[in-house]
């Protein structure tokens, strides 16, 4: 997107971690900005931080329903009559359950919020931009979960990841074919600081298991809050988002010296050997 200031970006999963990052990011760049999250409280405490930045609004939308993503859309053309930047952000956490253990609440709620949270957008928002005849963009958060496999301890999500990845290029490659002049992205953070591990406990279904319900299930979320500590911050983040859509790139690494890991899979593949299993740089993020 050629033109920064003055467009209206809606971001989801905005009330805290990289979501709120983008919010800031866009709103220091003259952006208006659409805060959406479905912590209602957490998103106005949010809103009322970010408004120092720019003009922003805050819409409380929980985006595993349809029809709450459609009032998102609705009310952001009320309010500022345009949306030329969708970032279809909002996740939670993973619940580290074994495949075959995993409950069907367990796998309903990570891809209702995550797979069909992008759906929904794509569906509500997509659209909207297309009719305006203008420049837009939309950017999937999914995860170098989503480009890799061989965690077995974070299944559910990367399977979501893997769908947000695909669909991301799919949707990229639909808009191109179609000569919108409307463009998509794939966010796919490494370690980025967030609230994602406290946000897992209040937002989970009474249904689904708390990772940290076992001594090494604690010990494994632990060690993740401090990796995600000693990564980029959320601003940092939303950042490099903001310069992705100005450069209209595609596939956006928060750390593209992790791509060797995505090396590593496809030539997995390529050499018809098993699953890959990549280990991020740990010993490099505590130096
Ligand atoms: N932080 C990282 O290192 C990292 C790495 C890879 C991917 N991600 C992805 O980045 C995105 C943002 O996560 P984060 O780490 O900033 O965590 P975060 O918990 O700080 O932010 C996620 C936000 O999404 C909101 N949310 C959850 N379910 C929702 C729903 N149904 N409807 C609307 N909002 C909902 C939460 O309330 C929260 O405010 C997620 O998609 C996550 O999977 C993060």
């Amino acid at each position: 997107m050629k033109q920064i200031k003055g467009r209206v970006a809606v971001v989801t999963g905005a009330a805290s971690g990289i979501g709120r990052g983008m919010a800031e990011a866009f709103a220091a760049a003259g952006m208006k900005v659409v805060l959406s999250d479905v912590r209602e409280e957490a998103l106005m405490e949010t809103v009322a931080a970010v408004a120092k930045l720019g003009e922003v609004r805050g819409i409380a939308a929980d985006v595993s329903r349809a029809e709450d993503v459609q009032n998102l859309a609705d009310r952001t053309l009320e309010a500022f009559g345009a949306v030329h930047v969708l970032c279809n952000n909002a996740g939670v956490a993973s619940s580290k359950s074994l495949l075959w253990e995993s409950s069907l609440e367990e796998w309903r709620w990570h891809l209702d919020v995550m797979v069909m949270g992008v759906v929904h957008g794509i569906r509500s928002f997509v659209p909207v931009m297309l009719a305006q005849c203008d420049e837009g963009h939309v950017v999937n958060t999914a995860s170098m979960g989503g480009l890799i496999t061989g965690s077995d301890s974070q299944a559910i999500y990367m399977t979501a990841k893997h769908g947000v990845v695909a669909l991301s290029e799919a949707l990229q490659d639909q808009l191109a074919q179609q000569g919108e002049r409307v463009r998509s992205s794939v966010l796919c953070p490494g370690f980025v600081a967030s609230e994602v591990f406290d946000n897992f406990e209040t937002l989970k279904p009474d249904a689904v298991r708390s990772p940290t319900r076992t001594k090494e299930g604690q010990q494994i979320v632990d060690l993740e809050k401090k990796l995600l500590a000693a990564g980029k911050t959320a601003r940092e983040a939303g950042e490099i988002v903001l310069q992705a859509i100005r450069d209209e790139r595609f596939y956006v690494l928060t750390h593209p010296d992790w791509a060797y890991m995505v090396e590593g899979r496809m030539r997995a593949i390529v050499d018809g050997a098993d699953p890959a299993r990549p280990i991020p740089p740990i010993g490099e993020v505590f130096g």
